[in-house]
């Protein structure tokens, strides 16, 4: 390790990452981490982790653990133990599946009723509207929104009403907003901190 890198402060940050089923939340964290997408769905058991050391700035190394939680209903009642130290969340949508966005604010809920920061308030949380490379923008230009889908505006405004720090349109598949995405969200906490 070079002299540089010794004085380099390291950070642990606990993300978890949530939503519903098939979202492609184990997709989003296997292509940060990984750089790898597989079209083969795996529904998450429990809980699986993954860690990614992230040089930050020149001060900080974030060694980013990210805690993916199985969408099944049933988990979302088992995840307190998970949530403990948890600093941030993602939570995850699909784009092409109503019913995963009407899940959000469940999500959202579910984290902000079993973890706080230190001083009580809730964590920063981003949500991720994933899958965008299976919209064909220029057919909804033409025939216009489906009807439950948000324009850039509404999804500011559903970002502020709803207490999320931003959020990204994204594909693991294209490896659209990724890094993007866990980097706004670790800016957050660490410059918070
Ligand atoms: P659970 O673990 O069951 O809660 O699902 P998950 O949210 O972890 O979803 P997962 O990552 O397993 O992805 C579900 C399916 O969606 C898989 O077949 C993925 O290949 C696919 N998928 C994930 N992300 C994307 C994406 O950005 N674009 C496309 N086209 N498919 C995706
Ligand atoms: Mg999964």
């Amino acid at each position: 390790m070079s002299q540089e890198g010794q004085k380099k402060k390291e950070q642990v940050v606990k993300v978890i990452v949530v939503g519903d089923l098939g979202t492609g939340k184990t997709s989003i964290i296997q292509r940060y981490v990984n750089d790898k997408f597989s079209r083969k769905y795996k529904t998450t058991i429990g809980v699986d982790f993954a860690l990614k050391v992230l040089p930050f700035n020149e001060k900080t190394t974030v060694r980013l653990q990210l805690w993916d939680i199985g969408g099944q209903e049933m988990y979302r009642n088992m995840t307190r133990v998970y949530y403990k130290s948890t600093v941030g969340g993602i939570v995850a949508y699909d784009l092409t599946n109503e019913s995963t966005f009407d899940a959000v604010l469940k999500w959202k809920e579910d984290i902000d009723s079993k973890v706080r920061t230190e001083k009580g308030d809730p964590i920063p949380v981003i949500l991720v509207a994933n899958k965008i490379d299976l919209l064909d923008e220029e057919q909804e230009k033409e025939q216009g929104l489906e009807n439950w889908r948000k324009t850039k505006e509404e999804m500011d405004e559903f970002c502020k009403k709803h207490n999320f720090i931003g959020w990204f349109n994204t594909s693991a598949k294209e490896n659209i907003n990724i890094d993007e995405s866990a980097y706004a969200l670790v800016d957050h906490i660490v410059t918070n901190d």
